[in-house]
C-alpha cells in the first residue's frame, strides 16, 4: 500500500509544547481524554507532559502512561537528575515510556539564560541522558534552539548525547528561525558529521514564528528527518508548532512530491481537532489549513459551479479523508445562480428559468445588504408574495410567467 515510500514518526506535543501556550492548558481528566483521541489517530508517540512543571500535570502523566497502552508515551525532562528522575516516575507505568531531555546549545542561550558555558552544556547533556539510559530504554535529547547553535558545537553535543545512549536526537528550530533549504542543510550536515548517528532517529521539532514549521518539516525529512514533532491545529509556544494534520496531509495528498507515509488514520483528524478545540475553547482561525471552518468552504460563484459539477475542481482532498463533514456552500453576494438553485431545492423549492432569475435578483440585494444568506433568509424570499397554496416542494418554473 505505501509501496516505494519511507515511513515517518509522529510524535505529537499537543499535551506538552501544545499546553504550554497561553490559554491552552488543560486539566488531566481532559488531557487523558485527548490521549486517547491522540491513540485513536494512530500518532506514534504522544508527549503527554512535563512532570516535573506542576503536581497536576506530573499526575497528568501518570494516569496518561497507564491508560493509554497503544502507542509510546514520552515525558519531558530538563537536564538535571530532579527532572529526569520525575519523568521517569511518571511514565514508568508505561507500555512504552521515553524519556525526553532538553538542554539549550545556542551561544545565546547558554550565555543568557543558563549561564554555562558550551563544556558545561556539553557534560549536562551527556549526564542527563546517561542517567536516563539507566532508567529507560529509550531516551530523547533535544538541543534546544539548535538552529541558532554552531554547528561544530551542535555536532559535538549530538555525538556525545549518543555516546551516552540517546535514541533519538531531536532537532528543534526553537525560535521558528530558519527556512526550508538551510534547515535541510542543517540535517545533512548532522547526517554527515555526526559519528554514530546511523544508531540514533532524526527528529525535528519546528515552530511557526515565520510561518514556515511545516515547510521546514517536510525539507528535514528529505534530509533524512525521520521522525517529526507536531501539534493539533498547530497549537505550542508563541505562533505554535508545526500542524500534525498539514503534515500528514500534504504526504497523503502528494506522495507523488513526498514518497513518505504516517501511520495516521486520517478520518481521525478533524475529530481530534475539535476535541481539542472543545477542551480549550477556542478554534483554529477560519482558513486554518485542513480543519478550519472555511477550509472546505466555498462561496464564489464560479468555485461554487466547479465544486458541485466535480468537487476536485477546487479541492485537492476530500473532507471525509479528514474526517470533516462535507463541503459548505455558503451563500453570499458572490454566489451564482447554480448554488443558488441547488440550495433552492435542498430546501424543497426547486426553481429554474425566469422564477430562479427572480429569487436570484432578490437574493443578490439582500446578500448586499447582509454578509451570509442564511435558509431562513432564503425561505423568506421563496415564500414572499407567494399565494396561500404555494407549498414547499411545489416547482415555481412553471408559474414564473405569471409573477
Ligand atoms: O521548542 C523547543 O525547543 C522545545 C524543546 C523542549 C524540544 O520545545
Ligand atoms: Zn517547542
Amino acid at each position: 500500500m505505501h509501496e516505494g515510500r519511507t515511513g515517518i514518526l509522529v510524535f505529537d506535543t499537543t499535551l506538552r509544547d501544545g499546553e504550554q501556550s497561553p490559554g491552552c492548558s488543560m486539566r488531566p481528566g481532559e488531557k487523558l481524554r485527548l490521549a486517547r483521541q491522540l491513540e485513536k489517530l494512530g500518532v506514534d508517540i504522544i508527549e503527554a507532559g512535563f512532570p516535573i512543571s506542576s503536581e497536576g500535570d506530573y499526575q497528568a502523566v501518570r494516569q496518561i502512561a497507564a491508560d493509554v497502552r497503544g502507542i509510546r508515551v514520552a515525558a519531558l525532562a530538563r537536564c538535571n537528575a530532579g527532572d529526569v528522575t520525575r519523568a521517569w516516575q511518571a511514565i514508568e507505568r508505561a507500555a512504552r515510556p521515553r524519556i525526553h531531555t532538553f538542554l539549550a546549545t545556542s551561544d545565546i542561550h547558554l550565555q543568557f539564560k543558563l549561564k554555562i558555558s558550551r563544556q558545561q552544556a556539553l557534560e549536562h547533556a551527556a549526564g542527563a541522558v546517561a542517567l536516563a539510559r539507566q532508567l529507560c530504554d529509550d531516551v530523547e535529547f533535544s538541543p534546544e534552539d539548535a538552529t541558532r547553535s554552531d554547528l561544530d558545537y551542535l555536532c559535538q553535543v549530538l555525538e556525545a548525547v549518543i555516546a551516552a545512549g540517546a535514541t533519538t536526537l531531536n532537532i528543534p528550530d526553537t525560535v521558528g528561525y530558519t527556512v526550508p533549504h538551510e534547515f535541510r542543510r542543517i540535517i545533512e550536515a548532522i547526517q554527515a558529521r555526526v559519528k554514530g548517528i546511523e544508531k540514533a532517529t532524526i527528529s525535528v521539532h519546528c515552530h511557526n514564528d515565520l510561518g514556515l514549521a511545516v515547510a521546514n518539516t517536510l525539507a528535514a525529512i528529505h534530509a533524512g528527518a525521520r521522525q517529526v514533532e507536531c501539534t493539533i491545529n498547530g497549537i505550542g509556544e508563541r505562533a505554535g508548532n508545526a500542524a500534525l494534520e498539514e503534515i500528514v496531509m500534504a504526504m497523503h495528498v502528494r506522495p507523488d512530491a513526498l514518497p513518505f507515509f504516517t501511520n495516521v488514520n486520517t478520518s481521525e483528524i478533524w475529530p481530534a481537532s475539535r476535541l481539542l478545540s472543545e477542551i480549550i475553547s477556542f478554534a483554529p482561525q477560519p482558513n486554518k489549513a485542513i480543519v478550519g471552518c472555511n477550509a472546505f468552504a466555498h462561496e464564489a460563484g464560479i468555485h461554487q459551479h466547479g465544486v458541485l459539477s466535480n468537487p476536485l475542481c477546487y479541492e485537492i482532498m476530500t473532507p471525509e479523508s479528514v474526517g470533516a463533514p462535507g463541503n459548505r456552500i455558503v451563500l453570499g453576494k458572490h454566489s451564482g445562480r447554480h448554488a443558488l438553485a441547488k440550495r433552492c431545492a435542498e430546501l424543497g423549492w426547486p426553481i429554474s428559468g425566469e422564477r430562479l432569475n427572480e429569487i436570484y435578483q432578490r437574493f443578490i440585494e439582500l446578500a448586499d445588504r447582509k454578509k451570509n444568506v442564511y435558509d431562513q433568509d432564503l425561505l423568506g424570499i421563496l415564500s414572499a408574495g407567494r399565494p396561500a397554496a404555494a407549498e414547499p416542494g411545489m416547482s415555481f418554473a412553471a408559474s414564473a410567467a405569471g409573477d
